[in-house]
């Protein structure tokens, strides 16, 4: 039992072996409270080389391994199942210096999304993906989960920023492609393969990512509509109207009541409303005009509060962002990321709240997202025993409604059971020989992702 863990302190050092069980408790609980599991020990490997040891002896040991990087993760894929050696990549924290000719930058695994846009920004550059939980979530389990956020409809998603990957396989063997050239077309592309596959395949040691122009001047609108419909009237005219549109999200009375209550906000209009839009457009010359101008025509406005200064764009932005902590602060929620087509998603609105009161009436459904992608976090509080139970009747619901029942959080531990729903058994069959290939014991993130 301990010589597996005396082989790991050779390789980074006594301190970085967490194996009390105190020192190890903050790694073993999610961010949401809701997954929970005990590692045999929390090991801390400061470069790659330390990581493919690391790999190496628990292969040896047979040990399987998960993968943590900002414990941020919101479907159960970083904290253990029990019994794995807990690798969390933390102290992998270098960032190069940016590459200002090809607008891109190597850093490692373990740099947090907040440390990542302050060095892009110093160089006059920015990172295309923004997400609330920036200060903790990090480069590599972003990219593990291809993770999205704010605005995805600007820059696309994660995969779209990684131009390449040092990743360590389930042997120990370091795959290094780190020249992010544009234009590459020599063989399987692992980097897009490794991105979003949830620790499953290798672990991601360093990244190059593309960076985007810094757009010094935005607007954000609060706008108050009607309902989801009207939601998806605005955008529209939005998305028509708007060329420095970056982002468009979506949230209901309900959530806006909790979130002023958790972070002491004033109501931002007189009269409450069915649904609330926040648009962002963002330039190097001030948008302030245009968007004023796309809102005046627009016949989905009931009301609307236009900023463009600093705090301005925080307190506005905070309405939406606030969610996921006030919902949290509520609860331990029960965190389902859906997306369906846009023309299906009044629909699947309207449906919720039926399906989910017809498992447990008592439960409380909070909704808010990203609305350019469909993109819903439906957070179900107070479900009881009956977590299981919503999960499954919502994720059909998603299904019938031709959704994903993962948009941007990833599948985990927590949707494993349900991956049918979005994928055929053709292609499931299709992922469990390619992680067979590349994991045969199945070391990495076991009942992750794959069902058992
Ligand atoms: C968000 O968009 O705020 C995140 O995906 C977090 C969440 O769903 O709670
Ligand atoms: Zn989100």
């Amino acid at each position: 039992m301990t010589e597996l863990e005396d082989e790991l302190r050779a390789i980074v050092g006594p301190a970085h072996v967490l194996v009390d069980g105190d020192l190890r408790a903050p790694y073993e609980t999610d961010w949401t409270r809701r997954f929970t599991g005990s590692a045999r020990c929390v090991v801390r490997p400061g470069t790659t080389g330390e990581v493919a040891a690391v790999v190496r002896a628990c292969a040896a040991a047979g040990v399987p391994i998960v993968v943590q990087g900002g414990n941020t993760g919101l479907v159960g894929a970083g904290v253990p199942a029990g019994g794995e050696v807990l690798v969390s990549l933390t102290r992998l924290n270098r960032v190069e210096p940016v590459d200002a000719v090809e607008a891109q930058v190597t850093v490692d695994a373990g740099v947090t999304l907040e440390r990542l846009q302050t060095h892009a920004r110093a160089a006059g550059l920015d990172f295309g993906v923004d997400l609330a939980a920036r200060s903790s979530a990090t480069v590599g389990g972003m990219i593990a989960t291809n993770a999205g956020g704010i605005r995805v409809l600007r820059h696309g998603s994660m995969r779209a920023q990684v131009a390449g990957l040092e990743a360590v396989l389930a042997d120990g063997t370091v795959l290094t492609r780190l020249t992010g050239l544009a234009k590459d077309n020599t063989g399987y592309d692992m980097t897009q393969l490794l991105a979003g596959s949830e620790g499953t395949l290798a672990i991601v040691t360093r990244a190059r990512l593309r960076l985007v122009p810094l757009l010094p001047a935005r607007a954000v609108a609060l706008v108050a509509v009607a309902d989801t419909d009207a939601a998806l009237d605005l955008l529209a005219a939005a998305r028509e109207q708007l060329a420095t549109l970056s982002a468009a999200e979506i949230f209901y009375p309900d959530g806006l009541e909790l979130v002023r209550s958790y972070a002491k906000l004033p109501a931002p209009f007189g009269e409450p409303a069915g649904a609330y839009v926040v648009l962002e457009c963002a330039g190097r010359t001030d948008p302030t005009d245009a968007v004023l101008e796309m809102l005046a025509t627009s016949d989905a406005v009931i009301d609307a509060t236009v900023a463009s200064d600093r705090a301005g764009l925080d307190r506005l932005w905070s309405y939406r962002e606030a969610h996921t902590e006030a919902i949290s602060a509520a609860g331990v929620p029960t965190k389902l990321d859906v997306c369906v087509p846009l023309g299906e998603l009044s629909a699947l609105v309207t449906e919720l709240p039926g399906t989910v009161a017809a498992v447990t009436p008592t439960a409380r459904l909070i909704v808010f997202g990203h609305l350019n992608e469909g993109n819903l976090h439906l957070n179900v509080l107070d479900t009881g025993e009956h977590a299981e139970e919503v999960t499954d009747a919502v994720l059909r619901l998603v299904a019938a409604h031709r959704g994903s029942i993962s948009s941007e959080h990833g599948v985990g531990r927590a949707k494993a059971p349900w991956l049918q729903l979005s994928r055929t058994a053709e292609e499931i069959a299709a992922m469990r020989r390619i992680k067979t290939a590349l994991d045969p014991a199945g070391l990495l993130n076991p009942g992750v992702l794959l069902p058992a």
